[in-house]
């Protein structure tokens, strides 16, 4: 039988401390579901978290923390390539390559650069050059294919215009990749109805204790109709059970809605026994992976050593392309 070539499927997501239900239905289960038939790339962005200065603290234990979230969510770093991005700095060095190719204007046109500065942080150059850091953990892996949330949809159209202009001016070299952006219903909101974004503090947490979870679950809004109204279905508290039910069970949460004698309170309560059955085993895992520190960091060393190979491939041929290589 002929073997169908795997696609190159990569993202990063920052180690921004807690992982909740709208990283969770939004970017780890797609991970996970593309590690089974492709070729899947995941890095914890910790260069990119540096940008708005944490204590090194902070930095090292999210980081931490962030490692056991995805292997126990179920990144298999036997069959995926998973790795720290500061422990393959040579996408620092392919960033210098890039910045030549990148256009001021573009940089500042980025709005999720204009959006941290609206949210106070501080204007530094990293921070600035975000998208072109962005654009080489791309294209050092040779990417084919990147999923990522819909904020990111810029800083991926400028990865393509970076690659771009990089093949036209130094021929063939980079691959350009293709964006999967989430879509539009599988927003998932928060307890205030916004999308749920740690910056808008509406997150549910997977990895909290009980007690947290059940408090985060209590605040989700609702509306103030009776108890023997029918209820309105386009709201948090019922999109986010859903995410829970298969049809079946889909249709009768459905149907209480749309009856009478239904209370958001006991809604609430069943959620969140939802939530924690659903996340139990994940939860285990990952107290375990806390517990083997250094396993865990075994792993990330192997992980790294992976994308050790491929980027130097991919830097290599870059550096023949713009003429540095020729020593070689
Ligand atoms: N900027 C991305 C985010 O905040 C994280 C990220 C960094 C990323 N490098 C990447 C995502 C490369 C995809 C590919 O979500």
């Amino acid at each position: 039988m002929e073997s169908v070539k795997k696609m190159r499927v990569l993202s990063g997501i920052q180690p921004s401390g807690t992982l909740h239900l709208g990283n969770y239905f939004g970017m780890m289960s797609r991970m996970v579901r593309y590690q089974s038939e492709n070729d899947l790339f995941c890095f914890i962005a910790n260069y990119h978290a540096q940008t708005t200065i944490p204590t090194a603290q902070t930095l090292s234990e999210n980081t931490f923390n962030a490692t056991c979230d995805f292997l126990a969510l179920g990144i298999d770093p036997e069959i995926s390539t998973f790795w720290v991005q500061s422990d393959v700095p040579q996408v620092t060095e392919l960033m210098w390559i890039l910045s030549s190719l990148t256009s001021v204007g573009s940089l500042d046109r980025a709005t999720s650069y204009k959006d941290k500065i609206a949210q106070g942080i501080k204007p530094n150059a990293g921070l600035y050059s975000y998208p072109i850091l962005m654009a080489a953990d791309i294209l050092l892996f040779d990417a084919e294919l990147v999923p990522v949330g819909k904020d990111q949809k810029q800083h991926l159209e400028m990865t393509r215009d970076i690659a771009t202009r990089f093949n036209n001016s130094f021929g063939n070299t980079l691959i350009i990749p293709e964006p999967d952006i989430e879509k539009e219903t599988q927003l998932i909101p928060g307890v205030d109805g916004k999308k749920m974004s740690k910056s808008y503090d509406n997150t549910i947490p997977i990895f909290d204790s009980e007690k947290n979870i059940r408090k985060k679950i209590m605040t989700i809004i609702t509306d103030a109709a009776d108890i023997n109204d029918p209820k309105d279905k386009e709201t948090p508290l019922f999109q986010l059970y859903s995410l829970f039910l298969d049809k079946q069970d889909q249709s009768k949460l459905s149907a209480r809605y749309d009856g009478s004698g239904l209370r958001y309170g006991d809604v609430k309560k069943e959620l969140f026994q939802k939530v924690m059955d659903h996340f139990q085993p994940f939860r285990e895992k990952r107290a375990s992976l806390i517990s083997r520190p250094k396993e865990v960091r075994d792993i990330l060393r192997l992980g790294a050593k992976k994308a050790n190979i491929i980027a130097e491939e991919v830097l290599d041929r870059v550096k023949s392309s713009v003429g540095m290589n020729y020593i070689k």
